[in-house]
């Protein structure tokens, strides 16, 4: 038996050799920062979800250290049973207070938020209506749910109120978005969203894991960004990316939704929560956040001048705002190959393609961080450029 199935998943591993599909690993040997070391050659990273350039901030790492003096290593326990300490309840008000929701329960990871969430408070009589290209960890929250499903077309607000006019009969209605798409760096359309939920009586999901902390005016995410704080009935998000980029997500939304959630969300009731030094160094990046714009404006001007740089250089690049800037390249293999040969030039970013994306839209996807300096920029320009010449990607 054991036989038959190292069998199978090694012919399936060997097809996903075959097919350009097989994911690899690269080791760094440094902090997670816009230099690193990887595979044992120094480049720099465009690649993480650093955003704020806040996983290696010196701040941080004085406080988390801090932080296994005043609380210890490992909780050892669920919540509820003896798994909750000060440190997490305060993360929790400061969340709640920062995206100006009414409470906030944590989880160890945004995936656990998502797939804890929908069977939690939705059953048979209700239905769940799902942006298209929604992270993998709503997809199966939703799965997860006894809920109808309907899947409307990427932002195609068209498409979701034919589904919503169609399905009017469900007890309770729930449409659920990521805030931002992160293999195209789109930004849902929440003054949109929010407009077709009060037309029919639903609630509004926002997964803001690729936003909070630095779109909108104060960095709150894509409800600050669209002008509808408060309106939004229910936020998903991470710790793990611009929040200091060790792990952790959050559901907040109404207390009573939340104080659900804390009695019946499988994830939350039967995994421990994060470590406290996780929970302390988080709650400060919060601070630091809250108290100074200045990484979130690098980032972000950082980011318009980059586009504008890759767009006068000739590149095709999806537009928008967000610090994901995808240059498309359609053809899988030479997208492969462009980023092994700017990886060669010192410029670590990974390219994308089927299934990931849909068929012939392969692209690599950079990502800018607060951490870059403008010698970080200026050296991916020129890698960017001389590969992409080379290659026929740009003339
Ligand atoms: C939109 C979205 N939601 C959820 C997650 C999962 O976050 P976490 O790493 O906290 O589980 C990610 C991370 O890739 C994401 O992009």
């Amino acid at each position: 038996m054991t036989q038959s199935l190292t069998d199978s998943l090694s012919e399936q591993l060997k097809s996903l050799h075959s097919l350009g599909l097989f994911k690899s690993e690269r080791i760094l040997e440094s902090p997670q920062q816009s230099l690193i070391q990887a595979d044992g050659k120094k480049v720099v990273n465009f690649c993480a979800n650093n955003y704020l350039g806040l996983a290696n901030h010196p701040k941080l790492i004085e406080e988390a250290k801090k932080a296994l003096d005043l609380y210890g290593y490992g909780m050892a326990s669920v919540r509820f049973i003896c798994g909750t300490q000060s440190v997490h309840k305060k993360l929790e008000d400061a969340l709640t207070k920062f995206l100006k929701m009414e409470e906030t329960i944590l989880y160890s990871s945004c995936f656990d938020a998502n797939a804890g969430l929908f069977e939690t408070i939705l059953s048979g009589e209700d239905a769940i209506f799902s942006d298209e290209l929604n992270h993998a960890s709503i997809i199966d929250g939703v799965r997860l749910s006894k809920a109808a499903r309907f899947r409307y077309r990427n932002n195609d607000m068209n498409d979701l109120e034919d589904k919503l006019r169609e399905n009017q009969n469900f007890r309770h209605k729930l449409i659920c978005t990521d805030g931002v798409f992160s293999m195209d760096g789109y930004i849902a359309k929440l003054k949109d969203l929010v407009a077709l939920k009060e037309k029919y009586g639903c609630l509004l999901m926002v997964d803001d894991s690729h936003a909070v902390g630095f779109l909108g005016e104060t960095g709150k995410g894509t409800h600050e960004q669209a002008g509808v704080l408060g309106k939004i009935d229910i936020l998903t998000g991470t710790l793990g990316k611009a929040l200091g980029g060790a792990s952790g997500g959050y559901t907040s939304g109404k207390k009573e939704i939340i104080s659900y959630l804390r009695q019946r969300s499988r994830p939350y009731l039967f995994s421990n929560t994060l470590a406290p030094v996780i929970a302390h160094t988080s709650l400060k990046a919060i601070e630091l956040i809250q108290d100074d714009n200045s990484y979130k404006n690098k980032l972000m001007s950082q980011t318009k001048q980059f586009r504008s740089q890759l767009r006068s250089l000739g590149f095709d690049i999806l537009d928008g705002q967000h610090p994901i800037v995808p240059i498309m390249v359609y053809d899988a293999v030479l997208a492969q190959r462009f980023s092994e040969q700017l990886l060669e030039e010192g410029l670590y970013v990974v390219s994308f393609s089927y299934p990931v994306v849909p068929k012939d839209k392969a692209r690599i996807r950079i990502q800018i961080s607060a951490d870059h300096s403008q010698e970080d920029l200026d050296q991916a320009l020129l890698a960017l450029q001389k590969v992409a010449k080379r290659l026929n990607i740009i003339k």
